[in-house]
């Protein structure tokens, strides 16, 4: 019996091995669940209850900053709230509209192996930045269908991703539109502008500068692949694209920007 239990024992080790460093950080459940707890902190203003890790670092448009003075010391009473889990990376991504802000923010977390938040990495518009008005943009988003893409019409992470790259090359790569999967119910949410379809209007190459400093957050069960960069081929914008595939098309594309 000692026998069969350490060789249970053995096994169950094996393929807690086997099974990568995944914390309990990683499912999506709890992804979710610590995102509720940035977004609760954010409504109230206070970060005190979030488990950061000793290693870490909050960025706030494209710099580090002090979460003891920056946007999350400021209470929001939030319109909207929606998150997005990436269980490969540990990390999350969520929206979040704050019509009396006025904000529209758009945050990546990044968690460490023992599930205590390790970055924060936040873009956060508001009145001034490029087609600001979060009130507009609520109306827009607010009934978007963001519901698990049913598991037969998913792609992949890297499928995203490059849907995600495609669409951040356009300004310099004058092919990149074509290299995009548009759906024909394809709709581009950019502050108060909204383009349908949204291959309306594209831009075809013409920076010189490409947009860099991408960071992706992805999730396949959303259909969603966020980057955060920094805008350079219009300017060194802080900036955060979300896009939404469903059945391997572009169904959302969603546009944080700071001038
Ligand atoms: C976030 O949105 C959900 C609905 O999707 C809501 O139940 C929850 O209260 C919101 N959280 C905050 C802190 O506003």
């Amino acid at each position: 019996m000692a026998r069969l239990n350490s060789i249970l024992t053995a096994t169950a080790i094996a393929i807690a091995t086997l099974a990568g460093p995944t914390s309990a950080a990683c499912t999506r459940e709890d992804l979710f669940a610590a995102a509720e707890t940035y977004i609760s902190a954010q409504a109230a203003g206070d970060s005190s209850s979030l488990s950061l890790s000793e290693t870490f670092e909050y960025w706030e448009n494209n710099a580090k900053a002090d979460i003891a003075t920056g946007l999350l010391s400021k209470p929001l009473k939030l319109d909207y709230n929606r998150t997005t889990a990436d269980t490969t990376q540990c990390a999350s991504f969520t929206e979040l509209i704050a019509t009396s802000g006025p904000y529209v923010v758009a945050t990546q977390i990044w968690y460490d192996d023992a599930g205590a938040i390790a970055k924060i990495d936040t873009i956060a518009a508001t009145t001034g930045d490029l087609f600001f008005n979060a009130a507009q943009t609520l109306e827009y988003v607010k009934d978007h269908d963001w519901s698990e893409v049913p598991e037969a019409e998913r792609v992949s992470r890297d499928a995203l991703k490059d849907i995600g790259d495609a669409y951040l090359d356009m300004w310099t790569d004058a092919t990149a539109a074509d290299k995009i999967p548009w759906g024909t119910e394809c709709e581009r949410v950019e502050g108060s502008m909204r383009t349908e379809p949204c291959g309306g209007t594209l831009p075809r190459g013409g920076s010189a500068k490409a947009n860099g400093n991408r960071r992706y957050a992805i999730d396949e069960v959303l259909g969603s692949v966020d980057v955060l960069c920094s805008f350079d081929s219009l300017g060194p914008w802080p900036d955060s694209h979300e896009i939404r595939v469903e059945g391997g098309k572009v169904r959302y594309v969603y546009t944080v920007t700071l001038m």
